[in-house]
């Protein structure tokens, strides 16, 4: 039988990560983990900090801490938001762990061996006034092919190009803001990926399923021509290069990062008391899915760069099979900022609400095919309409009717002859799409059909009028309300993978064990299931959702509008 592995890029650790960054990789990965173990599959998902690199140098010098304790420090923060954001990692890791260095280097000497690593000299910058060498973020300028002015030296955010240093037009010192540097000689080490080209072409060609996103990028990256990259920095902190003359550098993070999904998995396996185990994920041979997510710019180092590094290394490691790529989330039309505080961020997104509105919302809106763009009064919208006054008004009518007519109890067991087909049909149907949907990767679709599904319910309701009915033939108005009931158990379910804590509490409005292990329940159990004992205790109605008003709406848009 397929095992699933799903892994999640490695959120940087330099600081708390924005709502762009969780709906571009974490999320959609925990969706579609819980919904694979829901349906009974082995899935193991991996994820954790990318520690290494400019960004996290820099960090941690505006943090006045040293880097380690700054690495320490951010990697409890994150792994706590997400944890609070019902994310079900099997394991968070570090990409600093001894198990990456020793993977990393043990990859690299792997490369060297097959005759995939060139020394070259080449020039990079040096900083007069920082005293220092400027490798990629240290140094930016403005971008040759798209013009943005705050490129990067080893990628522009304005148009997605890898670059070079040399590459950027009026280059200087992020440290100090000097232009007071020059291109100066220094010997680094290259990961010759010309020699791949070929083999990396007809792989890409061989996988049609994955999204155009990623598609287009890895072709256009491949019609470009492959040339070297140069794989080592001048750097304190990273992981160190085993070769002579290199006391003074570490790879550069990019090549140490990905190792890390299967460093993390080895960190997994050690923890669990089977330090083996993580072959069985990561050997080619076995019948694993690999699946991985991540936002557009991820995609050139994930579809094209570590894949080079597998081949060249040819240490049996297996490729992936699936990149979920998104675009971008933008911020009121606008990006979302670290710099300039722009956006919501996910630890303040936890302070103004719980954490199934953002998953709902950022599911239901994501980038998948195109970008898509955040903005207060769209999620209050999504909130008031599509939780509030179709899920949370669903249980809330059911449940309260049940406390007027019946003192909270099932009033009698319903038997086979009194299911209203054409109501099961319609769930039915709900049921598989979204089954499709998922199994699929595509997550707005995915939501629309949930939403669907919660439509039934209402539309059910309404047309019923139980509240009517019961003064003219109590029977048939006891009939229907355990119907809702049903189909409210059937939406705690199919509800888990996306909103998880609102699935757990209908659970318990419900009373019900039968379902308490929701990352256990199929979709086709749910849908089967057969029927609340009579006497079955229920709990009072809890409202499930706040609705979020436009006076709040205004409030929040204008505080969080950035600096
Ligand atoms: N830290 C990178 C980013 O946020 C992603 C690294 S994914 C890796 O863009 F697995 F390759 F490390
Ligand atoms: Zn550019």
């Amino acid at each position: 039988m397929t095992r699933y592995l799903i892994t999640s890029a490695l959120p940087y650790i330099n600081g708390i990560k924005h709502l762009g960054n969780l709906i571009g990789s974490i999320l959609p990965a925990d969706v579609y983990t819980k919904f694979l173990r829901q349906q009974g599959h082995e899935a193991l998902f991996i994820c954790g900090t990318d520690e290494h690199g400019t960004p996290a140098e820099i960090a941690a010098q505006e943090a006045n801490k040293p880097i380690e304790d700054y690495c320490q420090e951010m990697y409890g923060v994150q792994k706590d938001i997400y944890t609070r954001f019902g994310i079900d990692f099997d394991y968070f890791g570090r990409s600093s762990a001894p198990s990456n260095h020793q993977l990393t280097q043990d990859i690299y000497q792997h490369l060297e061996k097959n005759g995939f690593i060139e020394e070259k000299e080449i020039k990079q910058y040096y900083s007069f006034d920082d005293k220092r060498f400027l490798p990629d973020r240290y140094v930016e300028g403005t971008c040759p092919h798209c013009g943005f002015q705050k490129a990067r030296g080893d990628q522009c955010d304005g148009c997605g190009t890898l670059l070079d240093p040399e590459d950027l037009l009026t280059p200087y010192s992020t440290i100090s803001g000097s232009k007071n540097i020059e291109l100066k000689a220094t010997r680094h080490l290259f990961l010759d990926l010309s020699q791949l080209e070929d083999r990396l072409k007809d792989w890409v060609a061989q996988q049609p399923q994955w999204p155009e996103v990623v598609k287009g990028i890895a072709k256009k990256w491949l019609n470009e021509g492959l040339q070297p990259r140069c794989i080592t920095r001048d750097l304190k902190w990273g992981i160190s290069v085993p070769k002579e003359g290199y006391d003074e550098k570490v790879f550069y993070v990019w090549f140490d990062a990905p190792n890390g999904y299967i460093s993390m998995t080895q960190d997994w396996a050690a923890a669990k008391g089977t330090p083996d185990s993580w072959k069985d994920w990561w050997f080619e041979g076995n019948d694993v899915q690999h699946t991985e997510f991540m936002a557009k710019d991820n995609v050139p180092f994930h579809a094209i760069f570590w894949p080079a590094v597998l081949f060249a290394a040819d240490m049996n490691f297996k490729q992936v099979d699936y990149i979920k790529g998104f675009h971008w989330l933008t911020y009121e039309k606008g990006k979302f900022s670290t710099s300039q505080k722009r956006g919501i961020f996910t630890d303040v997104a936890l302070e103004l609400y719980p954490a199934d509105y953002w998953r709902y919302y950022l599911l239901a809106n994501c980038p998948e095919t195109a970008d898509s763009d955040f903005s207060f009064s769209l999620f209050a919208n999504v909130v008031n309409k599509d939780l509030a006054d179709i899920l949370g008004n669903f249980a809330n009518r059911t449940l309260s009717l049940f406390q007027k007519y019946y003192q909270g109890l099932v009033p009698i067991q319903l038997s086979q002859s009194q299911i209203d087909q054409t109501l099961t049909q319609s769930v039915r149907t709900q049921m598989s799409e979204l089954t499709q949907s998922l199994s699929q990767l595509k997550f707005r679709p995915a939501a629309q059909h949930l939403r669907a599904l919660w439509v039934l319910g209402n539309e059910y309701i309404t047309v019923k009028e139980p509240w009517t009915v019961v003064k003219t033939d109590s029977e048939s108005a006891m009939i229907s309300l355990i119907h809702c009931l049903h189909l409210l158990r059937i939406f705690a379910v199919a509800s888990y993978p996306f909103i998880p804590e609102t699935a757990a509490r209908i659970l318990t409005l419900l009373n019900d064990s039968g379902v308490g292990n929701l990352s256990a329940t199929t979709f086709a159990d749910a849908v089967n299931f057969r029927y609340f004992p009579q006497g079955h205790m229920l709990q009072p109605p809890m409202r499930l959702f706040e609705k979020i008003d436009d006076e709040k709406v205004m409030e929040l848009t204008a505080h969080y509008a950035g600096e």
